[in-house]
């Protein structure tokens, strides 16, 4: 049963969090002796000078398509650093694979904001100064949109390794692209003369440092949006947009912000627009993604299939991660299958999913309405039914009208960071 999320959520300190403590080295790849620059403990200055080192080389290798099977494709192709990391096009997936021939399952998420994100548990509660702690908030964190990798450089090894993204071989060949590179010197002076006679440790290695790189705040995480300002006082919003804040914290109204945190924490720290939390919403299934075409595929998020720990629970079926809001207004796919191609439609999907369902549900041959038809009947149980859902029937009338929908719509696009704002909105 998950329960009601708590709106406050203090982050995890930075060494708890998805990508891990900058600094740290895999056992494995530690190596004492000549070339390598980690022969034990590190003092503060040469942590610091290294975790410089490891961004710098995560930068070259993010942006570098060598380090795929095709030769053409990085991570940046995907996560574009002009889109906030998330996808440049407008397609639900991408494709990959040595031909590029592969399509994706699920639409490319940001990368901005995942330092904040727990590792994954079952049993996330909040902090005693920050709600209350006996709680249980149900399976929150995680990275990826069923949260099954725990940190950054655990995640990169999924791209660089299927079969529909970067396509690698096996380790061996990332180490063969990266001992080709032109950066090779730098991976060596980073992690050891020998580390590429140590195919898996240089594949470590090259997770750790793509790891590395995506804590670099001002790539990822420069709070640096409008409403940012605001919250420092150094901002105004409109009157719409303030209204849009009003009925996005509105409990009776959008209730965003009980899943979508929207104020800072007690320390101050900024809003992240997620709690990280796991949550069934029922989107409906998108026919435009080529493995939708196999009517008994299902991607039922932390129940699997991409995710296998969890297969026989039941409960667990159709959830998926909560992602944060900031930088929403530059995507042109929404949710974990991108069936949607506008904010709007993706904000006014929560105020008549029950009571309009017909708008957004297919029919069968009869005329009746397919409701919820990318989640089986006998997991609707799993469906979050809080506000703005709250038990509504198809006539009800919606939690919020069309001109407050624009208006949440109009705030949402106070959340994207300053140097994205060059890039045309959707
Ligand atoms: C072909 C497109 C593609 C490429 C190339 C790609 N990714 Fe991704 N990335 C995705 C998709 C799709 C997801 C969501 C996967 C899922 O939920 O199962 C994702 C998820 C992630 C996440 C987790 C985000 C979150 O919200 O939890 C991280 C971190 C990430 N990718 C980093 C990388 C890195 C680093 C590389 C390069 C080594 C890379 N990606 C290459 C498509 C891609
Ligand atoms: C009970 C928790 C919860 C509440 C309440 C909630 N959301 Fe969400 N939100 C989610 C989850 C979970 C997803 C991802 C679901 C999926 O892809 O299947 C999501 C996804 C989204 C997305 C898509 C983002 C993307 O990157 O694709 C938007 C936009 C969004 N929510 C806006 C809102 C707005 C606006 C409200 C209030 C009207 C709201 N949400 C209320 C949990 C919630």
């Amino acid at each position: 049963m998950i329960k009601k999320r708590r709106k406050a959520l203090v982050i995890a300190a930075v060494a708890a969090s998805a990508f891990g403590l900058a600094i740290t080295v895999p056992a494995t790849i530690v190596r004492a002796g000549a070339g390598s620059v980690h022969p034990g403990p590190l003092s503060r200055a040469d942590a610091f000078a290294r975790a410089q080192a490891l961004t710098a080389l995560g930068r070259k290798m993010f942006f570098d398509p060598a380090l795929s099977a095709s030769g053409r494709q990085a991570c940046s192709s995907c996560h574009d650093p002009r889109h906030a990391f998330g996808p440049a096009s407008a397609a639900p997936v991408e494709m990959g694979g040595p031909d590029l021939d592969q399509p994706g399952v699920r639409a490319v998420p940001s990368l901005r904001y995942l330092q904040a994100a727990p590792a994954f548990t079952e049993h996330f509660y909040d902090s005693d100064d920050e709600g209350d702690e006996s709680v249980d908030n149900g399976p929150t964190g995680g990275l990826t949109w069923d949260g099954r990798a725990d940190h950054g450089k655990e995640q990169a090894k999924i791209p660089l390794l299927s079969p529909f993204e970067m396509a690698n071989k096996d380790a061996g060949a990332v180490a063969t692209a990266l001992q080709k590179s032109a950066y090779a010197d730098d991976f060596k002076s980073a992690f050891g003369d020998d580390v590429f006679d140590h195919p898996g440790d240089a594949f470590d290695a090259a997770a750790e440092a793509l790891g590395t790189f995506e804590q670099s705040a001002a790539d990822f995480y420069p709070y640096s949006s409008r409403y940012d300002a605001f919250l420092a006082g150094k901002a105004t919003l409109t009157a719409q947009e303030l209204h849009g804040r009003a009925l996005f914290e509105d409990e009776k109204k959008g209730n965003c912000a009980s899943c979508h945190l929207s104020e800072p924490a007690n320390d101050g720290e900024p809003p992240q627009f997620t709690d990280f939390g796991l949550i069934a919403i029922a989107v409906p299934r998108n026919g435009a993604i080529p493995a939708n075409a196999d009517p008994t595929y299902l991607d039922l998020g932390l129940c699997g299939p991409l995710r296998t720990d969890f297969k026989s629970r039941t409960d667990y079926c159709g959830l998926f991660k909560t992602p944060t809001l900031r930088n929403v207004a530059l995507r042109k796919s929404f949710f974990h299958n991108g069936k949607f191609h506008t904010l709007r439609d993706a904000v006014a999907f929560y105020a008549s999913r029950d009571t309009d369902p017909g708008h957004w549900y297919p029919r069968n041959a009869d005329g009746t309405i397919r409701k919820y038809d990318d989640l089986p009947k006998a997991y609707w149980p799993n469906l979050n039914q809080d506000p703005p859902f709250d038990g509504k029937k198809a006539g009800d009338r919606p939690a919020l009208s069309d001109t407050e929908i624009d208006d949440i719509v109009a705030f949402l696009g106070t959340l994207t960071d300053v140097d994205q704002q060059a890039v045309p909105a959707n």
